[in-house]
């Protein structure tokens, strides 16, 4: 019995590695690629991108004809935990210590004829490019295309929050699980890699006050953690404040 689960649990696993469009094991996933070009760039999962590139919006396509409106998300999912100056749960990112940024949230996209999402919607939260920080691991950006319900407003995780004009803060902490606990999974999906050009020891960056689990955890507070792998589902967090105001524009 517990034999046959761990081979299912790999089985799925193996498959969400091999035809996943969304990072391995995180939530939601998908297993439809969303097209997406930079310039003359197509976006192919885990492709690494220069920051230049990126600078501006992709065009997001499907070779099919969707029905219905639809909304595209572009979440950073390797934000050093430190980078928020604030306790309490963190959205999960890909990595221990990692949680997420909202990089462009674009509603009420329709298809012309080739394919291609427009929308004459002011964005909720204008593209902003990827800016990870020096040193840092190159961040993996996913772009989650989501059926958007009739009248969508923002579960309570993300909500009441200003995201334009661009904020470093309250973009952080976007729980994409909580978008699909509401949108349902996202319907496409496709994500790269960008690293700081000026990188010359690439890992070596600071991943700030984000504790070892060795640590004694007096004055920790326990975290529930919301989006991500489910091995993170729980994490005693310690942050300390103060650290992150002077390096925050260069860790998204
Ligand atoms: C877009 O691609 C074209 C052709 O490769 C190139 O000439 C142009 O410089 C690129 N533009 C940007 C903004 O990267
Ligand atoms: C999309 O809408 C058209 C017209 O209402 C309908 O014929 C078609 O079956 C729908 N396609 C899907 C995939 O729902
Ligand atoms: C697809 O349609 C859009 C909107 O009409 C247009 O801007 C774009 O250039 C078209 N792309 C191609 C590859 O034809
Ligand atoms: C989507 O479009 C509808 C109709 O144009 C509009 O009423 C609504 O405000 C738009 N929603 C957003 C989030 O911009
Ligand atoms: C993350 O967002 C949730 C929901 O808005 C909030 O409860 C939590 O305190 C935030 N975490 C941090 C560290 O700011
Ligand atoms: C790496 O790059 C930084 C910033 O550009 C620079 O200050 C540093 O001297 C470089 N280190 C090496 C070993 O090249
Ligand atoms: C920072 O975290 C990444 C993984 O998230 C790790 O690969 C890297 O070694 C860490 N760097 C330092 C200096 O701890
Ligand atoms: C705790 O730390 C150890 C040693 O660094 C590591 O092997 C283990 O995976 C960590 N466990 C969790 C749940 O992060």
């Amino acid at each position: 019995m517990a034999r046959r689960s761990l081979i299912a649990t790999a089985a799925l696993l193996l498959a969400a590695s091999v035809f996943g469009q969304t990072p391995p094991g995180t939530q939601p996933s998908t297993n439809k690629k969303l097209g997406a070009r930079y310039n003359t760039t197509e976006v192919t999962p885990n492709i690494l991108l220069p920051e230049a590139l990126v600078a501006t919006g992709p065009t997001v396509y499907l070779h099919e004809t969707l029905n219905g409106t639809h909304m595209v998300m572009l979440v950073d999912l390797a934000i050093p935990q430190s980078s928020i100056d604030t306790t309490g749960p963190q959205a999960a990112g890909l990595e221990d210590c990692r949680t997420t940024r909202l990089h462009w949230y674009q509603p009420n996209l329709t298809q012309t004829s080739n394919g291609t999402f427009v929308s004459n919607s002011t964005p909720i939260a204008t593209y902003g490019g990827p800016m990870p920080g020096l040193n840092d691991i190159a961040h993996t950006y996913t772009l989650y295309l989501f059926a958007q319900p009739a009248n969508f407003e923002l579960p309570a995780w993300d909500a009441g929050r200003t995201y334009d004009p661009i904020s470093v803060y309250a973009r952080m902490n976007f729980s994409v699980e909580a978008i699909a606990g509401v949108a349902g999974s996202p319907v496409a999906a496709n994500y790269f890699r960008v690293m700081d050009p000026s990188n010359n020891a690439t890992g070596t960056a600071s991943n700030g006050t984000c504790p070892s689990n060795t640590t004694t955890t007096t004055s920790a507070t326990p975290v529930v953690i919301q989006t991500g792998l489910a091995s993170k589902m729980e994490r005693s967090i310690k942050l300390a404040s103060g650290v992150v105001a002077s390096a925050a524009f260069a860790m998204l």
